[in-house]
């Protein structure tokens, strides 16, 4: 049994963590112990809660108003000694936080080797989304499994030089999780939520966090948001907000004092997915979100100049609009009133998982480090690709480092 740590500390990585430690749980090739950051705290023991999940190892590193250089040297301070103590014979992290880049940079500095969970996204764009997109390169640089949800995630490692047997197409874990919450059909609770249940008015769901939209992005947000419940008063948009009070800040003024804007806390995943499902549209500026939404066939539009999801854009189910505020409108607005354009959107595809990244993940994990066969592939359109290894024999490199028994 190989020791596996698997590293995370944010919402979007617990969600998408939490089916790839369910199945390590279930498969005698590891002995996996699950390290969090708590980058996030709240949004991550909500997570916790719904899968059932309890940290080995909390470093409770969340500090309100923490910088990058903060998140980054607490990581960094904490899972030195564990990595130290814990030996393990790999890391996993998971997707472009600054605790997935940390966690990996911590590892290589105790050389232990390291997979990476969702890699090979890109927009080419060093400051959009930013940091994630540094912080997402960084961590290509420092692992030796590269976990890619997509064939295009795929092409994009190899376009950099990253050696084809080291890279494994699985799918994103986060359409086996949304799988998983949208069937338990959890009730909405919020008391804003509450006349969801029983009525007919079109939802129009968004969230909005990103970094690099801090200002006057998420003012025009906000400001779009007002001029959207003005002008369309029988919708009902629904705001579950980040708790960064930077996003508080620039969005709640707008937006507090009108009827048709339900303003809530950060709900937990059953009840969001079951929202998803509800809403006629989304307006998010959320990677997660983008991959998710096109599987419950509800059109997406993305507060971003650029995206590392192009699989939805092609797709035709999701739209960059930007952050200002009149195109905003007016890209909602064309879709709550052109029938034509919101039913071209409107369909369900999955080009980014098809519910069993996680198992492929678990097998790939295994492959590496000598325990398994290689899996077969995600495709991305359902069908199955050839191995990407062009030895042709399926073997895959010595991950750097492993400690062999
Ligand atoms: C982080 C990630 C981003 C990811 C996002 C998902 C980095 C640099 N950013 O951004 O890639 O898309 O999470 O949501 O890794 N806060 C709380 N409680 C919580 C979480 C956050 O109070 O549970 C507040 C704190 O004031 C904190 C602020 O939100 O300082 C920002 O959190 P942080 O993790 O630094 O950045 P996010 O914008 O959440
Ligand atoms: N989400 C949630 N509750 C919310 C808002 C979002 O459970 O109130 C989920 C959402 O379904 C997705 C993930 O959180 O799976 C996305 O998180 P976020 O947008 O914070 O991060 P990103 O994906 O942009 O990194």
């Amino acid at each position: 049994m190989k020791r596996l740590m698997v590293v995370y500390g944010t919402r979007p990585e617990a969600i998408k963590m939490a089916p790839v430690i369910e199945a390590l749980d279930r498969s005698a090739m590891f002995r996996p112990t699950v390290t969090v950051t708590a980058q996030h705290r709240g949004l991550l023991d909500q997570v916790h809660a719904l899968f059932g999940i309890r940290a080995d190892h909390d470093l409770d590193i969340l500090a309100p108003g923490q910088s990058l250089a903060d998140i980054t040297r607490r990581v960094l301070d904490g899972l030195g000694p564990l990595l130290r103590e814990e030996r393990p014979d790999a890391v996993l992290v998971q997707g472009d936080t600054t605790t997935a880049f940390a966690g990996a940079l911590a590892a290589f500095y105790h050389r232990v080797p390291v997979a990476h969970l969702e890699a090979g996204l890109r927009t080419d764009d060093r400051y959009a989304p930013f940091p994630e997109e540094i912080n997402r390169r960084i961590t290509t640089q420092l692992a030796s499994l590269h976990l890619a949800p997509t064939p295009h995630a795929r092409s994009n490692l190899l376009r950099e030089g990253v050696a084809p047997s080291s890279v494994v197409v699985t799918g994103n874990t986060v359409i086996d999780a949304l799988r998983g919450a949208v069937g338990r059909g959890t009730p909405f609770g919020d008391p804003a939520l509450a006349d969801l249940e029983d009525t007919a008015r079109r939802v129009l769901l968004v969230t909005a966090h990103r970094r690099e939209s801090w200002g006057r992005g998420m003012e025009a947000i906000g400001g779009a948001l007002a001029d959207l419940a003005r002008s369309e008063p029988d919708l009902l948009i629904v705001l579950p907000l980040h708790p960064n009070p930077v996003v508080r800040a620039a969005i709640t003024p707008h937006v507090e004092h009108l009827e048709n804007v339900r303003l809530t806390q950060p709900l937990g995943y059953g009840v969001f997915a079951r929202l998803m499902d509800r809403a006629h549209l989304i307006l998010t500026d959320s990677g997660g979100i983008q991959e998710e939404a096109p599987g419950l066939g509800k059109p997406v539009l993305v507060m971003r100049d650029t995206t590392e999801r192009p699989e939805a854009l092609r797709a035709g189910t999701s739209r960059l609009v930007g952050t200002d505020r009149e195109r905003v409108v007016k890209e909602v607005r064309r879709l709550l009133h052109d029938r034509a354009a919101y039913g071209a959107m409107a369909t369900a595809v999955n080009p980014f998982g098809d519910g069993r990244a996680a198992d492929r993940t678990v097998r790939a994990l295994g492959h590496w480090l000598g325990l398994c066969e290689r899996p077969a592939e995600f495709g991305g359109d359902g069908s199955v690709p050839e191995p990407a290894d062009p030895s042709g024999d399926g073997s895959m490199p010595e991950p750097h480092g492993v400690r062999r028994r």
